[in-house]
């Protein structure tokens, strides 16, 4: 017998608010699957949301930092020792794999963790003034309600690594889920509830574009920190500006991984498989261009097409699954639009790129290997953010070096080389927040910044010891005595 669905709630305040359901966040491996009915907040729920955050403020910046601290400690605890269930929850609804899914978990348990310790951690500096007796200081202070806009891809470790670090520096929170895969960030505000942060502190209301548009506008939200598309991050980007609220986005990126003669081509195979198509190639990471030296192009093709088309795609939650589905009908479609588009551009497909029929009803692709493409094809230049990498034949370390520099995105790139000489040149010359060396493109620490250059980001970088930037504001204060 199944049960009707659970219908999430908004959270206010430190309640429940229910709402109608407007749609359904269906199972991509089997969308016959319900996993929760879904209420979309037009604005209402929003202002009261915002208003509780900016009510709570007071104390929470006022509480002592190791309060914080213990608040954010026990989340972590609780997400950690759930992992496995809220893995499967996540698996179900996003369609990463199971692995992937528990690893996500993990790593927002750990995002909490962290930023309890960094909680304790707002230090400021003394400096001598230019003035005898004067003494000069800086203190770092909160900044007040932060508006939080979350992608569906990472459900609960992007929620995490942008909500800890707002609440461990003394903020309060509004965040709006993607309304795709809203379970897992519904499943972080129960743990929220029961960690003892007082009410009002953190706020989850679910939307599409109107609730988003009532955060974005309103007065009282002092910041906005957002990951998704370019198209929605300009919109929000002038929502901001024109109150001055501060901004952060993270949004696309379209990352290079630079394969040379000198690599240990095991290596390179095994950084594009997991960058290009790991998660489904649902990562703004993803590594999508493959910049490949001639010497090494027809070697490195043949046995990364070998192992492509080996990947087993299936239901996220089969245990023998390692490509699971796309996310959405509408990913599914732009994913095979976009192989039409390098097609017909000139691209041959070397491995995958089928819809699938399983014995289910999922958004099933094959990995997709396109070679012989041309770095100013749209394949190499918009990204897909799906199971598809290109690959772009250059003479030597200078041609891919330019290839990897050409386009709009700067977030991650990637070398594969044996060469210190290349890889340090490269590390500091292509035009990338996120460098790698004998790594896929994704794939991040928690502890370290992370984000883009050019149309992949924009304002201060987000996580680890870089996040109190964006969540803190600096004070100067002089006295004489
Ligand atoms: C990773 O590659 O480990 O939305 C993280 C995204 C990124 C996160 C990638 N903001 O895909």
């Amino acid at each position: 017998m199944s049960t009707s669905p659970e219908l999430l709630s908004h959270y206010v305040d430190g309640d429940w608010v229910r709402g109608e359901a407007a749609f359904e966040s269906l199972n991509p491996s089997d969308t016959r699957d319900v996993v929760a009915r879904v209420p979309a907040d037009t604005g209402k729920v929003m202002n009261a949301a915002v208003a509780a955050a900016k009510a709570a403020y007071a104390g929470w910046a006022g509480a002592s930092p190791e309060v914080r601290s213990d608040v954010l400690d026990r989340i972590g605890t609780t997400i950690l020792a759930r992992k496995d269930e809220l893995g499967r929850l996540l698996s179900r609804e996003e369609g990463k794999t199971l692995a992937e899914g528990i690893g996500e978990v993990t790593r927002a348990g750990r995002i909490y963790k962290f930023f309890a310790g960094e909680a304790l951690r707002r230090t400021g500096v003394t400096v001598d003034s230019t003035r005898p007796g004067v003494e000069a200081a800086t203190y770092r202070e909160p900044v007040g309600v932060f508006g939080l806009i979350t992608p569906w891809n990472f459900p609960i470790a992007i929620p995490a690594w942008k909500s800890a670090p707002a609440l461990a520096f003394g903020n309060t929170v509004v965040m709006k889920p993607a309304s795709l895969t809203p379970a897992l960030a519904v499943a972080l505000a129960k743990i929220i509830h029961e960690s003892g942060a007082p009410k009002g502190v953190f706020n989850l209301v679910i939307g599409g574009s109107a609730a988003g548009d009532a955060l974005t506008g309103n007065p009282d939200v002092a910041g906005i920190s957002f990951t998704g598309s370019q198209q929605v991050g300009a919109h929000v980007a002038l929502a901001a500006v024109k109150r001055q609220a501060r901004l952060q986005l993270e949004m696309g990126g379209k990352n290079p991984l630079v394969v040379l003669d000198d690599c240990d081509l095991e290596r390179a195979v095994q950084c594009a498989l997991d960058g290009a198509f790991f998660a489904t190639g649902q990562r703004c990471t993803a590594s999508s261009r493959l910049i490949v030296t001639d010497g090494i192009h027809d070697k490195f093709v043949a046995a990364l097409a070998a192992r492509v088309a080996a990947l087993r795609v299936g239901d996220a939650l089969a245990p023998e699954t390692q490509i699971g589905p796309l996310a959405s009908q509408s990913q599914m479609d732009t994913t095979l639009s976009y192989l039409e588009i390098a097609a017909k551009d000139g691209g041959v497909r070397r491995a995958g790129g089928e819809k699938l029929s399983l014995d289910k009803p999922g958004y099933y692709v094959s990995p997709a290997l396109i070679v012989d493409t041309k770095p100013d094809m749209r394949i190499n230049c918009e990204e897909v953010f799906g199971p598809v990498a290109s690959v772009v034949r250059v003479r030597h370390y200078d041609e891919a070096l330019e290839v990897a520099n050409a386009g709009e995105f700067g977030l991650s790139a990637g070398i594969v080389t044996t060469s210190l000489k290349y890889a340090r040149h490269f590390a500091r010359n292509v035009r990338a927040g996120m460098v790698m060396t004998n790594l896929p493109t994704a794939g991040v620490d928690y502890h370290v910044p992370f984000g883009g250059t050019r149309k992949s980001s924009y304002g201060a970088r987000e996580q680890g010891f870089a996040a109190i930037e964006f969540y803190t504001q600096v004070k100067t204060t002089y006295s004489w005595a």
